[in-house]
């Protein structure tokens, strides 16, 4: 297959949707890339490396957009669609919900269209995910330009000349550009603080340092598949009244809040502006949807009479045009294979597929389905005894996106009461057959050994149930905590069989002893298997 990398053509865009290293996958397999001449000189990639890693440099943009697959990151203008080849397929950024006009352009030229910002958000799909890739970068340089525009420092200081207190960071939105912003505005040593619609956020938050600022009404903004829905005009009044009390006091404000396919929620009004400190800041990664703040301007930076700046540039993360390149051509990578690696095949029935394409043979089909209703929520292990991975595994993922974490009241507590209340249907059944039984009456010896078992074991079930929940999943998650719990109790009953003497008196082995080992070698398993599957998933988040 042929494919082409046009050069970005819309102002000030330098990002580019391939990289030498991409490119030396593509050919690797199997495909002839054409990249057009200077396409990725202002991502800092000349045409001389493009051609060592394989691609074929074309001063002529018709030799590109003939190509069977266009990888590229913004819309196509009406002069490039005139270019592409019917059947060719193109992939970018396409904003279909405000499209409409592109979209219907798209299907005319009978160009399959894939929107880049349109993929669902499920854990499949993460490795195509251009959209958290790209705000990721987009949040840590809202606070590069904020640290640029601020004239102090973000950490604290105490110097022999003087105290320097720390800049207090407020951002408001805490998805993926707001967890990013706070990172990097964490790391410089400001006091920072997020607010979010969405209760999820906040242990997110405070995991990195930050306070989770919320308001004093009952509403949650959680939507479909981990995005915001909009929130209620009530519980926005109730955001104006604590932002205008965050205004007078924090230095720098970083909004993101979006909800897809809408105008960017107007958050912070001109009076909020007008009350923050002279060489506040403010950064609008909204700016784009028309912006968070009353005061952006798209595109621009603009310092209001009292000395508070607000920036509302648009091209965040193509002010780190290297970076945002070379983790959207991995995207672009990641996408070739995910159609097939081959000849791209579109295949509908496909989830992400579906979810993505919005123009295919001629027609416009956006926007996909609605996905399946999510499953109901799945009943956990009826008994106590079936299992260690049953019991902790989370719930069926909803086709719709995020696994959710099972709630803390939806674990099986409650399901220890079958079996038992089974054990002491079967305990009076002994009883009464001892006492009242025919022919087959148990004997008096039978009888008390199952009772004294019994009671052992419906006690075993109540202390080994209390002890397996109330595990705190300090160095593993939750799931290997509770089966590491098990492994140990399965080791103490283990250790306790087989300290038996393993002679019978007749000479054979005891069987229990047998039992006993082999439990505790199997727990042993479990256990180690757990610190080692941990470490590599750490080893994962470690910086060289
Ligand atoms: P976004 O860019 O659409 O929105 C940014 C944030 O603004 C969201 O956190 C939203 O709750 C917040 N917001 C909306 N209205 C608000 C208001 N009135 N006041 C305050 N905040 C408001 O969202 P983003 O960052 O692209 O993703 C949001 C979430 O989606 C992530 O936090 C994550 O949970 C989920 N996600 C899941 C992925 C996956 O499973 N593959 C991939 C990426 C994101």
């Amino acid at each position: 297959m042929r494919i082409g990398i046009p050069k970005e053509t819309h102002p000030g865009e330098r990002r580019v949707a391939a990289t030498p290293a991409s490119i030396a996958q593509l050919v690797k397999l199997g495909h002839e890339v054409v990249i057009e001449e200077d396409a990725g000189a202002a991502a800092g990639f000349s045409a001389e490396v493009y051609r060592r890693s394989g691609a074929r440099v074309e001063a002529d943009p018709a030799a590109v957009w003939s190509a069977d697959l266009l990888l590229k990151v913004r819309p196509p203008t009406e002069d490039e669609i005139a270019r592409l080849k019917p059947g060719a397929i193109l992939a970018c950024y396409l904003q279909p919900a405000t499209s409409g006009r592109l979209l219907e352009r798209l299907a005319a030229a009978s160009v399959t269209a894939l929107a880049m910002d349109a993929v669902p958000r499920i854990t499949r799909a993460q490795s195509l995910d251009a959209l958290s890739a790209m705000a990721n970068i987009a949040g840590y340089r809202a606070v590069v330009e904020a640290t640029n525009a601020f004239g102090r420092f973000f950490g604290g200081q105490m110097t022999a000349a003087g105290r320097v207190p720390p800049a207090k960071v407020l951002v408001i939105g805490a998805g993926v550009a707001g967890l990013a912003a706070l990172g990097a505005a964490r790391s410089l040593g400001a006091v920072v603080r997020a607010f979010d619609t969405r209760e999820a956020c906040r242990e997110q938050v405070q995991s990195m340092g930050g306070e989770f600022l919320t308001v004093d009404i009952a509403e949650s903004g959680e939507g479909v598949g981990g995005y915001a829905k909009e929130v209620s005009q009530a519980f926005i009044d109730a955001e104006y009244a604590l932002f205008r009390d965050q205004a007078r006091e924090v230095d720098i404000v970083i909004t993101t809040a979006l909800i897809p396919g809408k105008p960017a929620p107007k958050l912070w009004l001109r009076d909020m502006v007008q009350v923050m400190k002279p060489g506040a800041v403010v950064v609008d990664l909204a700016a784009e949807q028309g912006g968070n703040c009353e005061l952006t301007r798209p595109g621009a930076a603009v310092v209001t009479d009292d000395g508070v700046t607000i920036l509302g540039y648009t091209d965040l993360p193509s002010r780190m045009a290297d970076t945002a390149s070379t983790l959207y051509a991995n995207v672009m990578v990641n996408l070739v294979k995910h159609l097939g690696g081959g000849a791209a095949v579109i295949d509908l029935s496909d989830e992400i597929t579906r979810g993505m394409t919005v123009t295919h043979e001629g027609a416009v089909i956006w926007p996909p389905p609605p996905p399946a209703a999510p499953p109901p929520p799945a009943v956990l292990p009826a008994a106590a005894g079936t299992g260690a991975a049953s019991a902790g595994a989370p719930a069926a993922a909803p086709a719709t996106g995020v696994e959710p974490r099972a709630p803390r009241e939806a674990r099986p507590r409650g399901r220890v009461w079958p079996p038992v209340v089974g054990l002491l249907i079967a305990a009076v059944w002994v009883f009464l057959r001892w006492r009242f039984g025919g022919e087959g009456q148990a004997t008096g010896d039978e009888a008390q050994a199952f009772v004294q078992h019994l009671t052992v074991f419906v006690m075993a079930c109540f202390v080994g149930w209390h002890v397996i929940w109330n595990v705190k999943p300090a160095l593993h998650t939750p799931l290997m905590s509770v089966t590491n719990a098990i492994s140990g109790i399965i080791i103490l009953g283990g250790l306790q069989q087989g300290s038996q003497p393993w002679q019978r008196p007749d000479g054979s082995v005891e069987p229990a002893v047998l039992f006993g080992l082999a439990a505790i070698l199997l727990a042993m398993i479990n256990v180690a298997g757990g610190f080692l599957v941990t470490q590599r998933m750490l080893r994962m988040f470690r910086k060289d």
